[in-house]
């Protein structure tokens, strides 16, 4: 399976942090995002990634890199899973040269993909699913006939759907949507539904004509919910629900939480963080 990971966002919501950082290398306890993210497209079946970076990026390259100054694994124990991770895929890399939204990032991939259906992750995005996420939207796609793109959807709370693609769609089976329109982060009263989008697909290579074809939005960037749901009117788009939990690590009060969360199942940092939270709570 080949994976596209978007990693050319610019950060808004986390500033000034990811002024000259990265938002895929904050780290969640120990590990930057963008460590969990190939991590998952792994465990899913990826056998070859496309990260697509763009300017201030370069650290995501680095990370997977060898570092000669860090010597090798033995030297260096903590690289160990690192190591091994990069081990068990290929990694390439794309520059978007400008930020113009997520669906021109995904069209940066469109030789690297060639003509297959394809995944996509958020490189901001952890998901903590069994099986992954993506293996769930692969099996869905050849359940649902092998043609149709997939997104992943979950119900989002009332303050939370004007910063989420919210899908409109036809139950056709317990937690399989047929979508039949997508607005992106619509305010309260516009939203079709409390079904938002987050941030995991497998698409069919017909996004790419469309993608082609979209004007850039007011704000510069050619919208991934817009080509989406220009290709659930020339093919169906399914929208479904997972098994597991998403964290949007994009979002500062996420990731802080997300860091507290993790670390409580940490071997070695559980106890101090329960002090801690025992300490400075309420
Ligand atoms: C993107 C998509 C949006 C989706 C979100 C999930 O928005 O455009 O539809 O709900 O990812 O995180 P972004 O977070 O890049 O603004």
């Amino acid at each position: 399976m080949k994976v596209v990971i978007p990693a050319a966002g610019l950060g808004r919501r986390f500033l000034p942090a990811t002024k000259s950082m990265p938002k895929e290398m904050l780290p969640v306890v120990d590990r930057p995002v963008i460590h969990y993210v190939v991590e998952e497209a792994v465990q899913a079946g990826a056998t070859d990634l496309v990260i697509v970076t763009g300017r201030g990026k370069r650290a995501v390259e680095d990370y997977f890199d060898h570092n000669p100054d860090l010597g090798n694994v033995g030297e260096a124990p903590e690289l160990e899973d690192l190591e091994a991770l990069t081990r068990k895929v290929s990694i390439f890399y794309i520059r978007q040269r400008m930020p113009r939204g997520l669906a021109d990032a995904i069209h940066c991939a469109k030789h690297f993909v060639a003509n297959e259906p394809f995944g996509v992750l958020l490189g901001d995005t952890i998901n903590v699913c069994t099986p992954p996420l993506l293996r769930q939207l692969h099996d869905r796609f050849v359940a649902l006939g092998g043609k149709h793109s997939i997104i992943s959807v979950e119900t989002v709370p009332d303050e939370k759907v004007s910063d989420y693609g919210i899908v409109k769609g036809r139950e056709i089976q317990p937690g399989v949507f047929e979508v039949e329109d997508m607005v992106e982060k619509p305010s309260l009263e516009n939203a079709p539904s409390r079904l938002g989008i987050t941030g995991a697909y497998f698409l069919t290579p017909g996004i790419f004509p469309i993608i082609e074809g979209l004007p850039p939005d007011s704000r510069g960037e050619v919208q991934l919910t817009t080509a989406l749901n220009i290709l659930a009117k020339k093919e169906k788009v399914y929208a479904v629900t997972f098994e597991g939990k998403r964290y949007d690590i994009g979002d500062r009060g996420i990731w802080l939480r997300t860091n507290i969360e993790f670390a409580l199942k940490h071997p070695v940092l559980r106890t101090a963080v329960k002090d801690a939270c025992r300490e400075l709570g309420p």
